[in-house]
């Protein structure tokens, strides 16, 4: 029998998100339901709210969670009850083009829950990401929970749900930043701040932070760089190639997701370096670039959606470091929030003034 639970709903676009009443019904055949404990809020969230990803309203937000499996459905066999997981955006399918040439991020057809959550009324919900986690429970595809170590409090577990995950991943798999490499990260929020941290993990021996707010720099410090541009001040190309023995970083991470950004990467890498987009730029944005740059620059220009990352390999590697003390997750979690406080939440992320929001139920 479907079960009452509270979440926050995008009722439509621009409209503040509100509590309503939730059905979560039960899990079908490769379904799992999951008690939320905790889930970041990201500026995907926003974005969802702001009408900016599809029109599918209402949306139930939410997409950056751990918790605890509570029922699973028929034939789930990798998960079970009491199971401590995060929740993931991209279950793989195993079967699609992707899958079988062996490069299951990039896997083409991943999937979410066959069942809908509703509102009271019946009204079906598009859960954000196919998750859906600002709820006091969610449904979800088994394939998108993910085992993790439960010595981990969930606050710290759910951020590589998305954010922390897509920066990390950023770097150490699709920018595949090495040992002794320089790295410069353009724009430190969650998603930079988590390229800086996961550089550092890779072994960069020099990793250049660029953002126009300084408090920003002051965090990008304290996850790992080496160096710190304020780019409202100083040209950031230049100051990156001043700061590589004039020759520009061998990786450089672009975590806006804006023209002027990108353009400032694909410049201040190395010839033959790597640029990785991360930052999610918008349908109107467009680049133009000398082509004969792109081709006598040489090197790669990469995009990274959800840092190319295989939860069941990354994530319970990742909680393992943290755990052992060497990758500080915590570090990402400025505040915990209360379900209600959404509006607020988005209002801190607006101004700039959190990494992470985190709700925790
Ligand atoms: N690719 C993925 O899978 C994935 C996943 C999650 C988020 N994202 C995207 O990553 C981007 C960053 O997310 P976030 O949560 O860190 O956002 P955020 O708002 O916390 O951080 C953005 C940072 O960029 C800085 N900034 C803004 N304009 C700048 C400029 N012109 N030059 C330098 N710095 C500038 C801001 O000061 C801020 O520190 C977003 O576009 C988000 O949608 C991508
Ligand atoms: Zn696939
Ligand atoms: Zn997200």
């Amino acid at each position: 029998m479907a079960q009452e639970v509270r979440g926050v709903i995008a009722p439509g676009k621009d409209e503040p998100v509100r509590i309503e009443t939730v059905l979560v019904p039960d899990p079908g055949p490769g379904e799992a339901v999951v008690r939320v404990q905790a889930c970041g809020v990201c500026h995907t969230d926003l974005h969802y709210k702001q009408g900016g990803i599809s029109d599918d309203f209402p949306f139930l937000l939410g997409h950056e969670a751990a918790g605890v499996v509570e029922s699973v459905g028929d034939g789930v066999t990798d998960v079970a009850p009491g199971d401590f997981v995060i929740l993931n955006w991209r279950a793989v399918c195993g079967k699609c083009r992707a899958c079988l040439r062996g490069r299951p991020w990039y896997c083409f057809d991943t999937h979410n829950a066959k069942q809908r959550m509703t509102l009271t009324d019946g009204t079906e919900l598009s859960p954000a990401l196919g998750i859906g986690a600002f709820a006091e429970k969610t449904l979800v595809a088994a394939g998108q929970c993910t085992k993790v170590d439960p010595a981990v409090s969930a606050q710290v577990a759910g951020l590589l749900g998305c954010g922390v995950m897509a920066g990390i991943g950023a770097a150490i798999n699709t920018g595949n930043v090495g040992r002794g490499d320089s790295v410069a990260v353009i724009g430190c929020g969650g998603v930079g701040d988590a390229a800086v941290a996961g550089s550092r993990l890779a072994g960069a021996a020099k990793i250049i932070a660029v953002d126009i707010d300084d408090r920003k720099l002051e965090t990008a410090r304290s996850m790992g760089a080496t160096h710190t541009v304020n780019s409202r001040e100083t040209d950031p190309v230049e100051a990156i190639r001043e700061l590589t023995g004039g020759f520009g970083a061998d990786v450089v991470i672009e975590a806006v997701g804006r023209p002027e950004t990108y353009e400032q990467a694909f410049y201040a890498r190395d010839l033959a370096g790597t640029v990785v987009l991360v930052g999610v730029p918008t349908p109107e944005m467009k680049i133009e670039l000398p082509l004969l740059d792109v081709f006598g620059r040489g090197g790669s220009l990469k995009s990274s959606w959800y840092g190319d990352c295989l939860p069941s390999r990354d994530f319970p590697m990742l909680i393992d470091l943290h755990l052992q003390g060497r990758l500080d997750l915590a570090a990402f979690v400025t505040e915990t929030i209360q379900l209600d406080e959404m509006e607020k939440a988005f209002e801190r992320m607006h101004r700039g003034d959190v990494l992470r929001s985190v709700v925790v139920l």
